[in-house]
């Protein structure tokens, strides 16, 4: 069936020597830096010549066939601002056959060359697809979670870590005053690394992630270890994919609160670490990034991610990263531990 219709509907590759126009859209969790990437795809596209067309709300516009043509001054004013002036979503319908052809039937419509794809995992698996029925994507590599292969950073999550950062030392100010622990849970869906991250730049005394779980009972023992070395605070910083997590850990502290010592509070920041203006670095990634999508179309590539490897531009096959994740570094893990004495 994909066969068939890359060959009705979709234009042939060659195609992209003689780009004219190309559509961007934001999909999945927005993150922030999107608007930075959107802007910078949308300039160098400009500077090409070519026309830009920004869809709303990710794929279920391109189903809709929601989009408007962007100019310079339309994304002028947004590096700054958090979320995405395009919209984003998650599209079930997207998922189905149905869907997608009506996704590609709407872009060749609308003469529309290529596709850039500005979003995460789920997302660059929806691109992957569409690359694989024949329509030039280029994906960039954005989701707080930093669980995209292909990438050692993904935009957004560098404000996300300092978000939660930012949690952990508040909370440790007026845990010192009571000497109080506090338990902060992150986003990061199956993927620990915000968790980690924020957990050794905060200092906590325990991370837990969805990658190395920790038992409860475990976390009660450090936090009694911690308290009886004489700590006036303490930090518990949780995944929110981790199976043994929030929940189980305050339970099971509640149980034992008399042999602990310290009092544990819960704060879970949700979706406050995705929201806000993004850091200077994920501004900066994303600018790379979006004009990289760009001049990878230019160069008549199509079909891949874009992404950093230490201060380089790369990129690696749609197909090699859908529907796969990135593990985190368990060596730092090991390093917060020992650390946390
Ligand atoms: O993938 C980004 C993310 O923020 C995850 O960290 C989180 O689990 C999920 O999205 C939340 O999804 P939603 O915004 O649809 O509730």
């Amino acid at each position: 069936m994909q066969r068939i219709l890359s060959t009705l509907l979709v234009p042939a590759w060659h195609k992209l020597t003689f780009m004219q126009r190309i559509a961007i859209l934001t999909s999945g969790g927005d993150a922030p830096g999107m608007n930075a990437a959107v802007r910078a795809a949308t300039r160098a596209a400009i500077a090409h010549g070519w026309e830009v067309f920004g869809v709303r709300n990710g794929y279920a516009g391109l189903i809709a066939d929601a989009m408007d043509v962007l100019h310079a001054r339309d994304v002028g004013g947004i590096i700054q601002r958090g979320g995405t002036v395009l919209g984003s979503a998650r599209s079930v319908e997207f998922t189905t056959d149905a869907g997608r052809v009506q996704a590609l039937a709407n872009l060749r419509q609308r003469g529309i060359d290529a596709l850039v794809v500005i979003g995460g995992n789920g997302s660059q698996t929806g691109s992957s697809v569409l690359a694989g029925m024949g329509f030039p994507v280029v994906g960039v590599a954005s989701t707080v979670d930093n669980d995209l292969l292909g990438t050692d950073v993904t935009i957004g999550v560098d404000t996300a870590v300092n978000i939660t950062v930012e949690a952990i030392d508040r909370l440790r100010t007026t845990g010192s005053s009571h000497q109080r622990a506090f338990l902060v849970e992150t986003m990061g869906r199956n993927c620990g690394y915000i968790a980690l991250m924020a957990g050794i730049a905060g200092g906590a005394e325990v991370i837990v992630i969805p990658e190395c779980e920790v038992e409860p009972h475990d976390v009660a023992e450090r936090l009694r270890a911690a308290y009886q070395r004489g700590k006036t605070h303490a930090v518990v910083v949780v995944a929110e994919g981790a199976k043994r997590g929030a929940h189980a850990i305050m339970q099971h502290v509640a149980e034992h609160k008399h042999t602990i010592g310290f009092a544990l509070r819960f704060t879970p920041l949700g979706h406050v670490v995705r929201g806000g203006v993004p850091t200077a670095a994920d501004r900066i990634l994303a600018t790379r990034l979006g004009a990289a999508a760009v001049d990878q179309l230019a160069r008549g590539t199509a079909g891949v991610l874009v992404g950093l490897r230490g201060n380089d531009i790369v990129t690696t096959p749609l197909k090699e990263i859908a529907g796969k994740t990135k593990p985190v570094n368990r060596d730092l893990l090991d390093l917060a531990r020992m650390l946390a004495q």
